[in-house]
């Protein structure tokens, strides 16, 4: 296949993935696109291909053979010669905090990565004090990873990401172990570092609240398929669907329905939390 520069930093095309001993593929015919610099929800219930999805995305699996699967990652189509390259451009910040350090101290743990890829002694060092300072945790540099917070961990993951200049970061869950507050700290520190340097979001959430707000595109993966992808809000607009794959509604939904019933006619077009606390004080003012 040749590969053409585009907006998309990432296609798959009909991608089927079987894990060795499953007679059943874990996805079918996975059709995807994602534009650069955008920020994806990709949503679902337990076993239905999510993590699979991003494990292709940076070659830790590879897809079953088929003449029309590609998977093209920054205009580099994935194959032995460019896993390397691509998996430079894409880090993964998994769920569980404490299964994601290697090293002796938090600055160690940082290095890691840039060890491994041959860095220089000094441009290491380097990497190592920026990404620090951009996660907020420059103070807790010689601590041990084991005794920091849930959230402290995971910012600690997101540098040692940092320290490699990827493209893309996708958040496997990254934020659901962590209390509302670290919740909400992690992801308004991704949007920060997405904002400043361009970089793509892919994050898996079973928060939809998370997607309404901060996702430019929403993908609902069921049984190893696609089941929709768009504008969040269509998306969730789509409420026998949702209720369907057993999705939680989001809350901003759940309250327009609930003032609707109430009497309180709220617009089609009033669709984020901000515009609703906008539109009831208009309404409160006239009334
Ligand atoms: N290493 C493995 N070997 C065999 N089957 C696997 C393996 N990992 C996952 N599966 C199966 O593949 C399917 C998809 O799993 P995957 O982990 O991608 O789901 P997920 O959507 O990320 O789920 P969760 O929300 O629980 O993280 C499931 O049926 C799962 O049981
Ligand atoms: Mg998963």
């Amino acid at each position: 296949m040749k590969v053409m520069a585009s907006n998309n930093i990432i296609s798959l095309k009909h991608v089927y993935f079987t894990y060795p001993n499953s007679k059943r593929p874990a996805l079918s015919d996975i059709n995807l696109d994602i534009k650069r610099g955008s920020w994806t929800s990709i949503i679902g219930h337990n076993g239905s291909g999510k993590s699979t999805i991003t494990r292709l995305i940076n070659g830790l699996l590879l897809p079953d053979e088929n003449q029309n699967t590609y998977i093209v990652v920054d205009n580099q189509e994935l194959s032995d010669d460019t896993v390397w390259n691509i998996r430079d451009k894409v880090g993964i910040v998994f769920q569980n905090p404490d299964n994601q350090f290697v090293g002796a101290t938090v600055a160690d743990d940082v290095a890691f990565g840039l060890e491994n890829r041959g860095i220089e002694h000094n441009e290491m060092k380097t990497r190592v004090v920026k990404a620090l300072e951009e996660v907020g945790m420059t103070e807790y540099a010689t601590a041990e990873p084991s005794n920091l917070s849930g959230g402290q961990k995971q910012r600690v993951a997101i540098a040692g990401i940092l320290a490699i200049r990827p493209k893309v970061i996708i958040l496997d869950e990254a934020t659901a172990m962590l209390d509302p507050n670290g919740r909400e700290s992690i992801l308004r520190l991704v949007k920060h570092m997405k904002e400043r340097d361009n970089l793509t979001v892919i994050s898996i959430t079973h928060d939809v609240n998370e997607s309404i707000e901060l996702a430019d595109n929403v993908v609902v993966v069921n049984d190893g398929k696609i089941l929709a992808t768009g504008d969040p809000i269509k998306v969730f607009e789509n409420q026998a669907m949702i209720n369907e794959i057993g999705l939680e509604e989001p809350f901003i939904f759940e309250l327009k329905n609930k003032l609707i019933k109430a009497g309180i006619n709220i617009p089609l077009e009033i669709d984020t939390e901000e515009k609703l606390v906008n539109y009831l004080c208009q309404l409160n003012s006239t009334m």
